[in-house]
């Protein structure tokens, strides 16, 4: 019976290029897809940019860009990296789309029509200088428990303690470095804990789909349990905040102006979005496919940290806006490079541009991933050494060498002819049923089994041809008889069938190699599918060279950092160096020399001094500035100093602060060793720019 299935990877966030982790994902659900293709299965694979949300809409203000020039730039990225890769998306959308406003939308209405959807005021951290809630990761301050410095709203990152924002001891802004205020303001909840979703999310997360097959691994499984609070009888699920209010980067929810939807909520309504646009560029009808009565399967493909949306949220969603529910949630674990963790800032993990540019070859990624992966939620790590030792010893030392060592003689004295001395029927079995078992251990996503299979396959043909000696008969063929040719040609003609069949079932896994295989070597129209394996080839064209050797000089390469930042050094001021930064980065500060007119003590405060300045502007500034404990008001009035004349203005207990002047200190408070104020050259005048 042939299946129709809708395939989906996560959508990656738009604020950044792929990495790795990305590449790995797709690899996974690529070779999974192009499986069941081979097997004559519809598939429809399609992913999207997740285009939502604070950390966009601030990274493009920082920018000086608008969100969607930042998605756009992000967007035209991706192909390179997944033609590069071999991916075979039919579609790559963005959320940020008119199909996805409106399914978002109506899936909203249908919900808040099921009476799911309930308006609550909520107090939050608000930023008042920037004039937005915070999100929790844009709050830092001192830790409640351990007092450690610049802790994130929600963990201490020293002592592991989790809180809530409100907990922290001197709050501050990460964008503007305000003292966030609490404010409230109605937001509105989908209800998870009305026992309708509870009921229906025991039963989903616990069921089989159509097919009769379990929903999700048996390690997700558990998870959704313990979320769900099955086993001690009581609903843990919380109702969902899916609101946010403006200024966002978002979809707009209906009848509710300056509110927008939290992008988690409109992000997995991307995979709908995806396939409707692809539906109206490739002409298949969405509604058919998307049908809650249908056959379509759904599909998705995703890592281990984004369970809770997609085993939970997602689900509900979909059930209660009355469309159809995912079948298929496949959870992958994460990929580290070396055993270390990636990390953007330290710069580990390995660019998959690189990898490309200095001309390594996609394939051997895949396969050495592949090698790896199983069904289970477990991490895998790319060891430089492992990789080379599986790319060069196995594949191309066990399954390419076969071609190389049985073609030339089939080319050189047969005219490429295959002939088998055997009984072709049994020997055609054999290699059907051995595609037949690894065609359903990549479907059941057991890629490391298929791989230990096919090589052990490899083994037995190496070790079967080695045995034959096929080089003693060619030696000497030109006294040999009829039965002695006839058995040279029957062992090259064996070990090529078996490099056939091998080909075949390595197709997913390397789908460019194997279409060469398929038409150079073999001659046919185009690339396999399954049915192949068990089809004896009967000729052979000459052999190409298939597959270099993974060089060690690239594996050097593809590590050498390209223009490493040098290691933060610890300077005697107490932190490292910053992250390197551009120019046009700097010239985004407007630096200018001030004269200080006035200086005064501030009622109250502690560290502050409230400055007058000039930046010959025609009026005053005034600015606070935490430097009380090295002068006296008196010392400085009159004196030059260097202010950032374009720093947003920040409100204070004391008045709004209109700058800041540059002082030199230590970065540990407690280590007392001066402050000491910029001052210029003489002959410097206020309002000259500093650059
Ligand atoms: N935008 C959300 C997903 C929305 S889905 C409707 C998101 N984006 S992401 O870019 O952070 O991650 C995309 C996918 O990459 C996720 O499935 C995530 O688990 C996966 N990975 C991120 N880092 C990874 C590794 N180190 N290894 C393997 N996969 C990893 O989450
Ligand atoms: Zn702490």
């Amino acid at each position: 019976m042939s299946r129709t299935i809708f395939v989906t990877t996560a959508l990656p966030y738009a604020n950044g290029s792929f990495h790795i982790g990305h590449i790995m994902e797709y690899i996974q659900a690529d070779i999974w897809v192009r499986s069941l293709r081979m097997a004559g299965h519809t598939v429809h694979f399609v992913c999207a940019d997740d285009t939502h949300g604070a950390p966009i809409m601030l990274k493009a203000e920082s920018e000086g860009i608008t969100p969607q020039q930042l998605v756009a730039r992000v967007a035209a990225e991706r192909p390179q990296y997944l033609r590069g890769f071999g991916i075979a998306f039919d579609h790559w959308h963005s959320t940020d789309s008119p199909e996805n406003i409106e399914l978002s939308q109506d899936i909203y209405r249908k919900l808040r029509a099921a009476g799911l959807i309930e308006t609550r005021c909520i107090e939050q951290f608000f930023d008042p200088v920037k004039g937005m809630f915070l999100p929790d990761r844009y709050i830092k301050g001192e830790c409640p428990k351990c007092h450690a410095k610049d802790q994130y709203g929600d963990a201490c990152e020293v002592c592991s303690s989790v809180y809530a924002p409100t907990d922290l001891i001197d709050p501050y802004s990460t964008i503007t470095g305000a003292r966030p205020v609490l404010k409230s303001s109605d937001h509105f909840f989908f209800k998870l804990s009305d026992p309708r979703c509870v009921a229906f999310l025991q039963d989903w997360t616990t069921g089989e789909n159509a097919r009769g097959t379990r929903r999700l691994q048996q390690e997700v499984l558990a998870k959704t349990r313990e979320w769900l609070g099955k086993d001690d009888g009581e609903a843990k699920l919380g109702d969902w905040d899916i609101s946010r209010d403006a200024p966002y980067f978002g979809i707009e929810i209906p009848d509710a102006p300056g509110k927008y939807f939290y992008v988690w909520l409109d992000a997995p309504v991307g995979y709908l979005a995806a396939l409707k646009a692809y539906c109206s560029i490739a002409g298949l009808d969405y509604d058919a496919l998307v049908d809650p009565a249908g056959t379509t399967e759904q599909v998705h493909f995703i890592g281990k940290d984004i369970v809770y949306f997609h085993a939970l949220f997602w689900p509900a969603t979909l059930k209660f806006s009355g469309r159809k529910t995912p079948d298929q949630i496949n959870v992958h674990g994460f990929i580290t490079v070396s055993g270390e963790k990636m990390s953007k800032s330290r710069g580990t993990g390995i660019s998959p541009l690189r990898y490309l540019e200095i001309g390594m070859n996609a394939e051997w990624l895949r396969y050495y991933i592949a090698a790896k992966l199983n069904s289970h939620v477990e991490d895998i790590d790319f060891n430089p050494d492992d990789f080379m030792a599986r790319v060069n010893s196995d594949l191309v030392g066990k399954y390419v060498n076969i071609a190389s060592r049985a073609a030339n003689f089939i080319s050189k004295y047969f005219e490429g002819e295959l002939r088998y001395t055997a009984d072709t029927t049994a020997l055609a079995a054999v290699w059907t049923q051995a595609a037949d078992r690894v065609r359903a251990d990549i479907e059941a996503r057991e890629y490391a089994r298929a791989i230990r299979d096919i090589m052990a396959m490899a083994d037995r043909i190496n070790q079967a041809f080695d045995a034959a000696q096929p080089w003693l008969i060619a030696k000497g063929l030109a006294n040999a008889d009829a039965a002695q040719r006839g058995a040279l040609q029957d062992i090259c003609s064996t070990a090529l069938a078996g490099f056939k069949a091998m080909s075949v079932m390595l197709a997913p896994i390397l789908p460019q190699l194997s279409a060469r295989v398929a038409g150079e070597l073999f001659g046919l129209d185009r690339p396999f599918v399954w049915s192949d394996a068990g089809v004896l080839p009967t000729r052979i064209n000459p052999f190409k060279h298939l597959m270099q050797r993974v060089d060690p000089d690239m594996l050097d390469a593809l590590f050498e950092p390209p223009a490493a930042p040098p290691e933060p050094a610890l300077v005697p001021g107490g932190e490292p160096i910053a992250d390197t930064i551009g120019i046009e980065d700097f010239s985004r500060i407007d630096l200018r020399i001030a004269r200080i007119v006035n200086c005064e003590h501030v009622e109250g405060a502690a560290k502050l001094l409230r400055l007058t300045l000039d930046v010959g502007e025609g009026r005053h500034r005034n600015v606070f500035s935490g430097i009380k404990s090295a002068f006296q008001p008196e010392q400085l009035i009159g004196r030059l100093t260097v202010m950032v004349a374009n720093l947003a203005p920040r409100k204070m207990k004391f008045g709004v602060s209109e700058g800041m002047v540059l002082a030199a200190s230590h970065a540990d408070d407690a280590v007392d060793t001066g402050i000491y104020l910029l001052s210029p050259d003489s002959g410097a005048q206020p309002g000259m720019r500093v650059r």
